[in-house]
This record gives structure tokens, C-alpha cells and sequence, in this order.
């Protein structure tokens, strides 16, 4: 249990993180099994992680460009390091993200939280034109009160700058924002910038090792509402 574990009260909003936490990325691109084979996983893992490194590279760099450019760039180095070609296969996995879909567990909490009068909403590294695209096609856009871009700080999580724009759209502060990631590390640097934390740990990862240590961790969005003392 994390030491720095405190009940979950006096939170006003609820902000997600986008990929991996409400949209499943790892289902979507199996929709391209056909073309893609025994390769899905691989690619899957690669992307993302590249996709992660370049966000952060750019970061440092100070060289900024949108979460789309940087999702092709990931994509063009995960299918060339596995030896995956075609424009047309290109094209189709970059327009996943455009119509990602969540996961079973979101609907409903999503729901529960909008009831109970908190805000929700998705703070994330996706460039608004991704994002609001799949939050459309997945149908949540009426459970979420802000659909929030790092874009707008030009730079991505774990920046302090990218969290600071959940603050300034929400105008709810930052100790009173409950921040949610699949990603441990997303989790570390919002905790270090002041959000009251949950680890999302979807598929069972092992901690990071950073300080700032998310202040729950739980399987699934399910468990949610009790950890806010909603059920
Ligand atoms: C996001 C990535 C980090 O949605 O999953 O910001």
C-alpha cells in the first residue's frame, strides 16, 4: 500500500488519462489482424513506446509538434523495425485513432461520477483533433464536461506545463482534481504536480520505480466509485 494513502474526499473533478486508460488502443489495432498477423502485439508495444519516447524527446528537444505527427513518426519506425510495409496499412492504422473504442468499464463509471455532480473530463497527450474524434465515435462525449489537449501548453505529460492546462480549462484546483493513469509514470509526475493520484493498473504491471507514487492503484475503472464512497 503506498504511504501516501489518504481518503479520497474533497475531489471536485474526475480527469483521465486518453490512451490505454478509456480507449482501448491494443483492440483497435487488432482490427488490422488481416494485414498484420502475428505482428499486432509487437506493433502495439513498439508504437506505443516509441509514440511515449518521441512525445518526450520532442519535449526536451524543445522541438514540439502535435501528438498526430508523433504518432506517424512512432509508426513509421515500429513498422520499419518490423519490417511491416504499406502506405495503404499505414493509412488505416493511423485512422484507429480517430475511432477508438473504450473499454467495458467506462461507460457506466463515467455515468455514475456525471450523477454524483462531480466534473469529468480527459486531460491527454492527443492532439484535440484525435481526441475529440474518438470520444464521438466511442459516444462518451455527453458523460465528459472537458475534453482537454496538452496541445495547448505545446508541450506533452509528464511536463508540469501539460497538467497546469487541466487546472486553468477546469478551473478546479489542482488538490481538489482526481487524476487517473493506466500509465505509472503519468501517475508519479501528476501526484508531483499536485493531483490527487490513481494508478489505473490495467494489465497488471509491475511499479515504477519514481518517487511520487500514485496514492491508489486499481484494476480496473470499476473499482472507482467506491474508492469515492459514490456506492
Ligand atoms: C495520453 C497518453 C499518455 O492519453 O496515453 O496522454
Amino acid at each position: 500500500m503506498p504511504e501516501t494513502r489518504r481518503p479520497l474526499t474533497d475531489i471536485d473533478a474526475c480527469v483521465f488519462d486518453a490512451y490505454g486508460t478509456l480507449f482501448d488502443v491494443g483492440a483497435a489495432v487488432g482490427r488490422c489482424r488481416d494485414a498484420l498477423g502475428n505482428k499486432v502485439g509487437p506493433l502495439v508495444s513498439l508504437w506505443r513506446a516509441k509514440q511515449a519516447a518521441y512525445s518526450w524527446i520532442r519535449s526536451v528537444m524543445g522541438d514540439y509538434v502535435d501528438f498526430w505527427h508523433i504518432t506517424g513518426n512512432s509508426l513509421d519506425f515500429a513498422m520499419s523495425h518490423l519490417g511491416i510495409r504499406g502506405e495503404v496499412l499505414r493509412s488505416r492504422l493511423m485512422e484507429l485513432w480517430l475511432r477508438l473504442d473504450v473499454f467495458p468499464d467506462v461507460k457506466d463509471v463515467l455515468g455514475g461520477l456525471k450523477e454524483a455532480g462531480l466534473k469529468t473530463a480527459i486531460l491527454s497527450n492527443g492532439s484535440t483533433t484525435m481526441l475529440t474524434a474518438s470520444v464521438r465515435s466511442a459516444g462518451i462525449h455527453h458523460l465528459l464536461h472537458q475534453v482537454i489537449s496538452a496541445d495547448a501548453a505545446r508541450n506533452f505529460k509528464p511536463h508540469p506545463d501539460a497538467y497546469q492546462v487541466g487546472v486553468d480549462r477546469l478551473k478546479v484546483p489542482a488538490e481538489r482534481i482526481l487524476f487517473l493513469a493506466s500509465d505509472a509514470w503519468d501517475a508519479a509526475a501528476a501526484a508531483k504536480f499536485g493531483f490527487r493520484t490513481v494508478w489505473v493498473n490495467r494489465f497488471g504491471e509491475p511499479p515504477e520505480a519514481l518517487p511520487h507514487k500514485p496514492e491508489y492503484q486499481i484494476s480496473s475503472l470499476k473499482e472507482l466509485p467506491a474508492l469515492l464512497g459514490l456506492k
